[in-house]
């Protein structure tokens, strides 16, 4: 699939993996208008694309304001669809909050959509959250639906929009079901933005990486080029269109990945301090997918060297932190 001179859109592009894939798309030759709306407690952040804005067309609008979205998406190839919110306690203390970003957002766009380009190609940014606990590993994606928080609720929802507009306008599109992501461009600031870059904060820091419970739990994880990759590959398969896939990686303990940034950022201490309540209920126990059935469709496998990629990560934030700690975009 060639992405040369194509128009592609990529909301949520001023965030963490909507700013790593428009920068790809801009390599692979393609058109790229970026829309976000620098939305408070999300990983937005003006300096990942500072350095391509002559060559990027930023629309800084909410997809819920459909006045302004559904001129943008005129002419459009591909809609890449990275807006939302990723913090599972947020979603608990601020449901309508993600009900908006998570939900509402993603049936405007999808409205727009099917009147402004219903060819389109439409790959959306869904997430393992909501299997919640676990039945069986690895998970695949008839493992059943079963969400602890809210977040993971209306993710499903704004993922199955999409499904639905696949089946009953003929939409080209399909939802990859991501998992913890890291890389370059990562929010750091703060713990909301997922465990990887929080503890790469620490590490980068000095400060205590601190580890709930006996830090035993299993995650699986991506480099955010490997997502990148994927999102290229859903995009260009005919057979992808209106199914979803999950988009697993290696897999570690926690503690495992704890130490191993701690130890490449410069020896911060790793210590088990007591599982606070609220986070608890959260807490889904181990969890690793299997990305078996995307693999079949498209050839994709993750990089299984996490350890290499976190380290490069690790150093490519060195030098960078002042862009990445101080809050930014609402946070
Ligand atoms: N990072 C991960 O580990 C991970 C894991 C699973 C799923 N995902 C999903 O991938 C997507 C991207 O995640 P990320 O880590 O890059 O998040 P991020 O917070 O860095 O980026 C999301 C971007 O969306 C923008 N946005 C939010 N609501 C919007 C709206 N209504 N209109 C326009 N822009 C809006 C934000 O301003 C932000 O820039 C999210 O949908 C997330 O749920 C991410």
């Amino acid at each position: 699939m060639s992405f040369a001179g194509k128009n592609a859109v990529v909301t949520g592009g001023l965030g963490f993996i909507g700013s790593n894939l428009a920068r790809r798309l801009l390599e692979e030759g393609a058109r790229v208008t970026v829309v976000d709306s620098l939305a408070p407690k999300c990983g937005a952040n003006r300096h990942n694309l500072a350095d391509v804005l002559d060559r990027i067309r930023l629309e800084e609008a909410d997809l819920c304001g459909r006045l302004r979205i559904g001129p943008l998406l005129e002419g459009a190839d591909f809609v890449f669809n990275l807006a939302g919110r990723i913090s599972h306690l947020d979603s608990m203390t601020a449901p309508f909050e993600d009900l908006a970003i998570n939900g509402q957002a993603h049936l405007s766009l999808l409205e727009e959509i099917r009147g402004r380009c219903p060819l389109a190609t439409v790959v959306y940014a869904s997430t393992r959250q909501l299997y919640g606990p676990p039945r069986y590993l690895p998970v695949d994606e008839a493992h059943p639906v079963s969400p602890v928080d809210i977040n993971g609720v209306h993710k499903f929802s704004a993922e199955q929009y999409h499904l639905l507009f696949a089946r009953h306008y003929g939409l080209r599109a399909c939802a990859l079901r991501l998992t913890n992501t890291y890389g370059p461009r990562q929010a750091l600031s703060h713990p909301r933005f997922g465990f990887v870059g929080w503890f790469i904060n620490r590490a980068l820091t000095g400060q205590p990486i601190e580890l709930f419970g006996d830090g035993a739990y299993l995650r699986d994880l991506n480099h955010v080029d490997d997502v990148v990759q994927a999102f290229l590959l859903a995009a260009g398969a005919e057979a992808c269109a209106g199914r979803v896939f999950n988009l697993s990686g290696p897999r570690a303990s926690l503690e495992h990945i704890a130490q191993v940034l701690a130890k490449t950022g410069g020896g911060c201490p790793v210590v088990k301090v007591e599982y606070p309540a609220q986070l608890r209920k959260l807490e889904i126990g181990d969890y690793y997918g299997s990305s078996e059935a995307f693999a079949s469709v498209t050839g994709w496998r993750a990089n299984p060297d996490w350890v290499g990629d976190l380290a490069r990560t690790v150093e490519w934030f060195r030098g960078r932190l002042h862009h990445y700690l101080p809050a930014e975009g609402g946070r």
